[in-house]
């Protein structure tokens, strides 16, 4: 598994913007869209492409599109929905599933209350949205539907994670196919005892869509 903690000024500005408790929820909104947009970069640097050449108003131009079949982006509900206007500004030609997990809060085990991803994800390249990579249990849930489906890359894009969550996921996804990408805007020192980010950021569920 590979790794990538996004190193960019903005990215450093905006998430430093993002953990402040005095963030409000529009303007948390907004930069979980600018940092997806930012993170997204660099988590489709290795996307695949095919040839194409387009007609200029001077003359052919020898140019790419994105290759067949287009990649699946996967929010996980409910926070990664707010990161998914973010990857659609970037990828608008890619198709959508979802998956909904939510984590006891004393187990601190996800549970899958949602799933609508395509039965065949064969040779595809997949992309997972969800703001926190806390202990793993989440995301390990997910690139396991997709490798399950033959998904043929999984790129996690998280706003934050813990040392404890990426551990978990070198542990569990120990071979090469999928190839699995990590990136995340930091990597931050450890869990709490309630299975939180430290220093985090919060509950990004809440932060994004206010306390149910
Ligand atoms: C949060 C977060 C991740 C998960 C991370 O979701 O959005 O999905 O916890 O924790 P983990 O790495 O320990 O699994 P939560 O279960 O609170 O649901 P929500 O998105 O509906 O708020
Ligand atoms: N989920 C969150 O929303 N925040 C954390 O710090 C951990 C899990």
């Amino acid at each position: 598994m590979q790794t990538t903690v996004a190193d960019h000024p903005l990215i450093a500005h905006k998430l430093t913007q993002l953990r402040d408790s005095g963030t409000d929820t529009p303007t948390f909104r907004r930069l979980a869209y600018e940092l997806t947009t930012l993170l997204g970069y660099e988590a489709t640097r290795n996307v695949k492409l095919a040839p194409r050449q387009v007609g200029t108003p001077v003359g052919i131009a020898s140019g790419v599109r994105l290759a067949r079949p287009v990649p699946v982006v996967v929010p996980i509900l409910r926070a990664g929905i707010g990161m998914l206007d973010g990857i659609s500004s970037l990828l608008p030609e890619a198709d959508i599933g979802f998956v909904g997990l939510v984590r006891d809060e004393e187990t601190l085990l996800a549970s899958t209350y949602a799933t609508r991803l395509p039965d065949d994800l064969t040779g595809r390249d997949t992309f997972i949205l969800d703001p926190m990579l806390a202990t793993g249990g989440s995301m390990e849930t997910v690139i396991r539907m997709l490798a399950d489906r033959g998904a043929a890359t999984v790129t996690a894009i998280c706003l934050l994670a813990a040392p404890e969550g990426l551990a978990r996921l070198v542990t569990a996804f120990d071979s090469d196919v999928p190839s699995i990408h990590v990136v995340t805007g930091a990597v931050d020192t450890h869990l709490n005892a309630k299975g939180y980010i430290v220093p985090g950021l919060g509950d990004a569920g809440d932060r994004l869509f206010g306390t149910i």
